[in-house]
């Protein structure tokens, strides 16, 4: 295990639950091999991920390009990385420390690098993409002075590689069906290969040096000599019914595995010619495979649905592990099995859903990652809440949905007749959703009680004794109602600067806290409301997206759209506790705790990041 990351003497990063890849259809993901043996790379957003190959719960996260990031590659000596975003700029940092310093930033030209490699020697880098007058580059690492021309093809490069050894040699594959083929350094232009019928989507060299491959959207697969470039084989006839996005050589330079639209993986060898294993990955458009990586015992593909499969030899129908995730930004989350009087042993599980409706169940140490599947929302999470017995959710599909957390997958689906923005439920399974200038009150045995609201609500939350309730309103108020059966009775309002946009109670009972959108939060302690956070809790530069006290009710924290996460103690007021960029360059979007002490945020990084916080 890793140790936390220390943030300061109060907050520490224990843990990222890390984004998947970010699949587009029709495009091959790259990923980058570890010399070492130790972890693998691939890019979200603008962030690069530096995942554990045994253990892919463990997770280092670089997020220091302005925008997307496309590819990233470690140097022959494991010292570096090298990555490149869609501005064309490459980024050459350290991997030996955790600041991962940069060594060096150069943009060889003016629009997406969609693929790098590096000379064996760790001088040279090559990058291939679509820049406004070319579409590839070779450059000195130390200085990024051009060492040669990577010229000759007419549309954009997918792949590029060099040979390991010398003679020195390089290759690209583009979309004008092309394979190019450069002697150097420096490099120049030698033969160009236009056997493909359709896009170039991938070449790599064999780890020997001796062959090349290049596998294209026709399905086909050639092989050529690595010193001349001249073609020798095919695999297959064709390889696959789909077009190849991933190709990897395994570490003897005998075998090939191949990924494929056609929602297969194939492994062959080189030599006869022949299909090894065939790896049949599903029968739905998110099994098509995208990328893949062969790094000592590990055989890995990308699915589109983001899925980082790992591929058992044995058994080719069943991958041996599927890491799940998110790839789009996560936009709300509970966890269940910490409210109430449970079993302080009994499985807690972190619910999180991204803004395409997707939800995931994590266990608390990100080893177990599970798709929630059922009657699934069709749209954007909104809210989630849970009690002792239920998770529940409400979306931008005007429902709200009830997930068993036996079987793992929603079940039962109560239509609104407006759009939701905030849900709660009270240990007595009776859920509140405010959506408009409307409150639902659904039984558990499927009642549904609506009342009107004479302001329209942005958010709600039930006191654990099932007593009261508290809605934050646009017309600047919080309304804390009492409940009596399906009846509710206001007897309290608070006036506030601005409208509310989170409110949220102590799981004792003994605080409330609202937070309006002037960034303030309010802290009141129960029976009497009585403010105590005296006018000090504004710390956010950016709306506030969510407000939560710990089990004990110790700690409050808040996230927000600015990227900070803020800490304050209702016992010591004064006594804030700041995590600027918790979720660098992103929104924080939502926020629980595990424990006392231990808190989860979600970002639109795509992550869920896990402190501990003293
Ligand atoms: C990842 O992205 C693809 C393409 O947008 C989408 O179909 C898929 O549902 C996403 N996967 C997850 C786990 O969110
Ligand atoms: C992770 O959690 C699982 C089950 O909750 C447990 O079996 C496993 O030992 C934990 N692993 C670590 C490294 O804490
Ligand atoms: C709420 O506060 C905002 C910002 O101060 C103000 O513009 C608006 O008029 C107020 N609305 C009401 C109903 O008081
Ligand atoms: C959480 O805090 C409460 C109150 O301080 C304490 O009684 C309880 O033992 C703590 N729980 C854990 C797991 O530390
Ligand atoms: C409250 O926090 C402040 C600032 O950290 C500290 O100086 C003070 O001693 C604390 N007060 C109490 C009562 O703990």
């Amino acid at each position: 295990m890793e140790l936390p990351k220390q943030i300061s003497n109060i907050v520490f990063l224990v843990s990222v639950f890390a984004s998947l890849p970010r699949t587009t259809r029709g495009q091959p993901i790259v990923l980058g091999s570890d010399p070492k043996g130790k972890t693998f790379l691939y890019t979200n957003g603008n962030s690069v991920f530096i995942r554990n190959i045994d253990d892919p719960s463990i997770c280092d996260v670089y997020t220091e390009h302005s925008t997307t990031v496309l590819c990233a590659k470690y140097s022959p000596s494991g010292f570096y990385i090298a990555s490149g975003d869609q501005h064309g700029k490459v980024r050459i940092w350290d991997t030996i420390n955790k600041e991962h310093l940069l060594k060096n930033e150069f943009q060889p030209f003016g629009g997406c690098i969609k693929d790098l490699a590096w000379t064996a020697d760790n001088q040279r880098i090559i990058v291939g993409g679509e820049g406004k007058e070319k579409f590839g580059h070779v450059f000195s690492a130390d200085a990024g002075n051009s060492v040669g021309e990577i010229v000759g093809m007419t549309k954009a490069i997918n792949s590029v590689d060099f040979k390991s050894n010398r003679p020195f040699r390089a290759i690209t594959g583009s979309e004008d069906n092309a394979v190019s083929f450069f002697e150097g350094p420096p490099f120049k232009w030698k033969t160009t290969m236009s056997d493909h019928e359709k896009f170039v989507h991938v070449v790599r060299y064999s780890p020997d040096g001796e062959k090349f491959a290049s596998g294209a959207a026709d399905g086909r697969v050639l092989i050529y000599d690595g010193k001349t470039g001249e073609k020798q084989s095919e695999l297959g006839s064709p390889a696959h019914t789909g077009s190849i996005y991933g190709l990897c050589w395994d570490p003897t330079s005998h075998f090939i595995l191949t990924a494929s639209g056609d929602k297969t993986a194939k492994i062959w060898d080189v030599s006869k010619g022949s299909l090894l294993e065939n790896f049949a990955m599903g029968s739905d458009l998110k099994d098509q495979q995208v990328g893949c990586l062969w790094q000592g015992n590990h055989i890995i593909t990308i699915s589109l649905s983001g899925y980082i499969n790992y591929l058992d030899r044995s058994k080719p129908d069943v991958p041996r592990r599927v890491v799940k995730g998110h790839n789009k930004s996560v936009t709300a989350m509970t966890i269940f099995g910490v409210s109430g009087n449970q079993n302080p042993a009994a499985n807690k599980y972190i619910y999180s859903a991204s803004h395409d409706g997707v939800v995931i169940r994590w266990n608390e140490n990100g080893t177990d990652t599970e798709l929630v599947d059922g009657e699934c929302h069709t749209n954007q999470v909104q809210s989630f809440s849970s009690n002792s017995r239920r998770v529940v959710s409400c979306g931008l599909d005007d429902t709200v949905r009830y997930i068993n957390v036996r079987t793992n997958s929603y079940e039962r689906t109560e239509k609104l007749s407006s759009q939701p923005r905030d849900i709660c439920i009270s240990e007595t399974d009776v859920v509140f959703c405010v959506a408009s200038n409307m409150i639902y009150m659904i039984q558990d045995e499927g009642t549904m009680v609506t009342h009107k609201l004479n302001y329209e609500a942005t958010s709600v939350a039930v006191h654990p004794h099932g007593t009261e309730l508290a809605i934050g309103g646009k017309d600047n108020k919080t309304h804390v109602y009492m409940i009596d059966g399906t009846a509710l009775t206001e007897i309290r309002i608070f006036e506030h600067h601005d409208y509310i946009v989170k409110v949220t109670y102590s799981p004792q009972g003994n605080y409330f806290a609202s937070a309006d959108n002037m960034k303030n939060v309010k802290c009141y302690k129960l029976p009497e409301y009585q403010e105590i956070s005296r006018d000090m809790w504004r710390y956010h530069a950016g709306t506030i997206t969510s407000l939560q006290f710990s089990l004990d009710g110790k700690k409050l924290a808040s996230t927000g759209i600015d990227t900070h996460l803020m800490l304050y103690l209702p016992e010591n007021v004064s006594k804030v506790t700041q995590v600027k960029g918790a979720h660098q360059l992103n929104p924080v979007t939502c926020s629980a705790w595990l424990t006392n002490d231990t808190l989860f945020t979600g970002g639109n990084d795509c992550c869920l990041k896990k402190w501990s916080v003293r």
